[in-house]
């Protein structure tokens, strides 16, 4: 299989491209920074992948749009939409820079890649997109109000493409995380409800893909609380949500 993972410099990605590394795969990595995007390359290739490495920013839309015409000049057969930030979780107004940057990262770049490729998928009659949205896309936060909106818009842009590609062949799954041991949760001052292991999250989203789930949110007892809470009146949400979020501190 020809596989693209984006953000695969840490964490999710990082870990995905390692389970995915063997002689029967063909990897193509995407991230900024070359010194780790690297060392997982050599990783994979011990495995015996071949892999092709792309340093780039995902918000250079012109750019990503280039690469994307070169991948799609070859099969693709799978692609996970996985680079993603998060800004830091704070009750204020959030910036115009930060919300900007997250929608970009989040979901503008997303198009950007994918534009170029669909046709060629379409051309294939096969192939899978995988977008690595969030449990935190179901509800929306005082602390997480720009990450929570990126992600939802990004589970809104994955639920139409769905619809749109089923036709031709081509498989649309949303894996929404909760928490996961990565260099972005690592940076939360806050207790993290369930957080997993990074293996045992990508292993997770290893299965869901094998699966082919459509919408896959775990860990489960996070979702049905989320769930739950968003079934309650609003007068009850807002309890909730105020007194999670005092107990984070923000
Ligand atoms: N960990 C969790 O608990 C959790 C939960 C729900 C959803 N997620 C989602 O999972 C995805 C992966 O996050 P993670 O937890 O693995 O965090 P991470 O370790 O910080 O990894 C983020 C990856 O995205 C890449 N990236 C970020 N901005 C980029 C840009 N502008 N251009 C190219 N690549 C970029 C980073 O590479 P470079 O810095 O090298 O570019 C890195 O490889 C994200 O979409 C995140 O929202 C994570």
């Amino acid at each position: 299989m020809r596989i693209v993972i984006t953000g695969a410099s840490s964490g999710l990605g990082k870990h995905l491209a390692l389970a995915y590394a063997s002689g029967e795969n063909e990897l193509v990595l995407i991230a900024r920074r070359e010194e780790k995007l690297e060392e997982v390359a050599e990783q994979c290739r011990h495995r015996g992948s071949c892999v092709q490495t792309i340093m780039a920013d995902v918000n250079d839309f012109d750019l990503m749009k280039k690469i994307a015409g070169e991948l799609a000049q070859t099969r693709i057969d799978r692609i996970i939409l996985n680079a993603g930030i998060s800004v830091g979780h704070t009750a204020g107004v959030t910036p115009f820079g930060d919300f900007h940057r997250l929608f970009q990262t989040n979901f503008l770049s997303v198009h950007a890649l994918l534009e170029p490729i669909i046709p060629k998928l379409m051309e294939q009659k096969s192939g899978e997109i995988v977008f690595i949205s969030s449990l935190a896309s179901l509800m929306s936060m005082p602390t997480s109000v720009a990450y929570s909106s990126s992600k939802r818009a990004l589970n809104a842009y994955a639920e139409g493409l769905r619809y749109q590609l089923k036709p031709h062949g081509i498989e649309v799954m949303t894996i929404l995380p909760g928490f996961i041991d990565s260099e972005m949760t690592q940076k939360n001052n806050f207790k993290m409800p369930f957080l997993l292991s990074t293996d045992a999250g990508v292993q997770r989203i290893i299965k869901a893909i094998r699966q082919k789930k459509r919408f896959y949110p775990f860990p489960l007892r996070f979702y049905l609380m989320i769930k739950m809470t968003l079934l309650l009146p609003q007068f009850l949400r807002d309890r909730i949500v105020n007194f999670t979020n005092f107990k984070k501190g923000a």
